[in-house]
């Protein structure tokens, strides 16, 4: 079975690189020379541990290419997917679905007859059936499908998750196109990953309340840790207390700066547009996305407060900048929000990220950039963590404290012990911890 993939983003490269790694010819597609020359080059365009080796093994065996000859990549497919972007609407919020129409109207004119097209990008309930519309139209009496298949894997762990995910929605118009995703999920099968077979639309929603409740659960334990920090608790305790109970579960409930990154910001918005239009409002949703804007600045103010009553011409020493960790996305990361924050009340900021610099330096003038974790510290008055690298978790603390003018850490991901930022001889300011 030859898989075309249309888009090498994260959703679209990680896939075909794992489709192919499960023994199918693929060939990925993007408009961007530059990407697939990078891609030719045998490199990754984004940092994703673990994408490099298989891009090689797989090209090396003859089972990848990488092309921007949209039309003959369709032409040879028996399964084309779109995993174009669906960014945010400015203003209202909207996903913006004009690259998979365009993307539609493109795979009409170049499919062959009995072409399944799969929409891998997060879509909005009811995009599949104007995609079957477009094309239809553009090649009226030619027989094609269309399927629904979301992607659920996290940046950082993104092969992880493809390879070994918790499920797979596959939504399906027609038996054509259940055939064919059953048997390109069929290694997943065989591991006994349960393939759930719905409709298109079922398939669109279920990737948008994915995420909207994870995002909600996040939204939860970070207004938990707020009340922990007026009543007296401890957050990780009361997080733990909780996540046994199996109806609740243990994962997504790290109180932090606030959620970020490319999908959560973006498809909670999308799904609140979607309810408001529909006349069925998503209240929970709603207030989890002003709850988690209102997050990312009380934690800039948190760390001005360590600052004392004035901040300005004070120095904080950032570690993390990318949303989270083993990636370089920067995209809605809370140092976007805190950064300029701290830099408008007249604070130097010097920082370190071990992948985001490239992405975000742009995006975050007025800012300095330090090539290793203990310089952050020089002259620093206050260090504040904003994303959870594994190489800030063994940090000498007396190191640190010995280069800083101040002495305080304001650990936004929790992931110092208390007792030993205490030990180092520094204050420390955490989430969810009172005292
Ligand atoms: C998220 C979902 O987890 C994936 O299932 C989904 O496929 C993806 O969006 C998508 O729609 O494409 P991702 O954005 O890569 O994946 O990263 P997450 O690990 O979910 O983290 C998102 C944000 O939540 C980060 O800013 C992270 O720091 C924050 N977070 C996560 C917390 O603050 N606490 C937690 O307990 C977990």
């Amino acid at each position: 079975m030859r898989v075309t993939m249309i888009g090498t983003g994260y959703v679209g490269l990680v896939s075909g690189v794992c489709f192919s790694e499960f023994g199918f010819d693929v060939t990925c597609v993007d408009i961007d020379e530059a990407k697939i020359a990078t891609l030719n080059e045998l490199k990754s365009p984004i940092y994703e541990p673990g994408l490099d080796e298989l891009i090689e093994r797989n090209h090396t065996a003859g089972r990848l290419t990488f092309t921007t000859d949209f039309e003959n990549a369709v032409a040879e497919a028996d399964v084309v997917f779109v995993a174009v972007g669906t960014p945010s609407r400015r203003g209202d919020g909207e996903a913006d679905l004009s690259y998979v129409f365009e993307a539609a109207k493109r795979i009409a004119h170049a499919m062959r007859p009995e072409t399944v097209i799969v929409i891998k990008s997060t879509v909005v309930v009811g995009t599949c059936r104007k995609v079957h519309d477009i094309i239809a139209a553009e090649r009226p009496g030619v027989a094609f499908s269309i399927a629904s298949n979301p992607e659920f894997l996290r940046e950082g762990s993104a092969i992880e998750d493809f390879m070994r995910p918790d499920r797979v929605i596959v939504g399906v118009e027609d038996e054509r196109g259940e055939k064919a995703l059953r048997h390109l999920y069929r290694p997943l099968y065989l591991r006994e990953t349960p393939i759930l077979i719905t409709t298109l639309e079922n398939a669109e929603i279920t990737k948008y309340a994915a995420n909207a409740f994870l995002a909600m659960k996040i939204t939860f334990i970070n207004e938990i840790a707020d009340l922990c920090e007026k009543v007296g608790g401890d957050v990780q305790q009361i997080a733990t207390g909780i996540g046994l109970d199996k109806r609740i579960g243990s994962k997504f409930l790290h109180a932090g700066p606030g959620y970020g990154g490319s999908c959560f910001p973006k498809d909670t918005n999308a799904f609140a547009a979607t309810g408001r239009k529909s006349g069925a409002p998503q209240l929970l949703v709603e207030t989890t996305i002003a709850v988690n804007e209102a997050r990312k600045r009380a934690m800039a103010d948190r760390i001005l407060e360590a600052l004392g009553p004035n901040p300005a011409g004070k120095t904080v020493g950032v570690l993390g900048i990318a949303f989270k960790p083993n990636t370089d996305d920067v995209r809605d990361a809370p140092s976007l929000v805190i950064v300029p924050r701290l830099v408008g009340a007249g604070v130097k900021v010097r920082a370190h990220d071990p992948e985001a610099r490239e992405q975000a330096a742009p995006l975050l003038p007025g800012m300095e950039w330090c090539e290793q974790p203990y310089d952050v510290a020089k002259d620093a008055d206050v260090i504040a963590v904003l994303t959870e690298w594994n190489v800030y978790r063994g940090l000498d603390l007396k190191r640190i404290g010995e280069a800083m003018a101040g002495k305080t850490i304001v650990d936004l991901r929790n992931i110092y012990r208390p007792q030993d930022v205490e030990d180092a001889g520094l204050g420390y300011v955490s989430v969810g911890k009172k005292g």
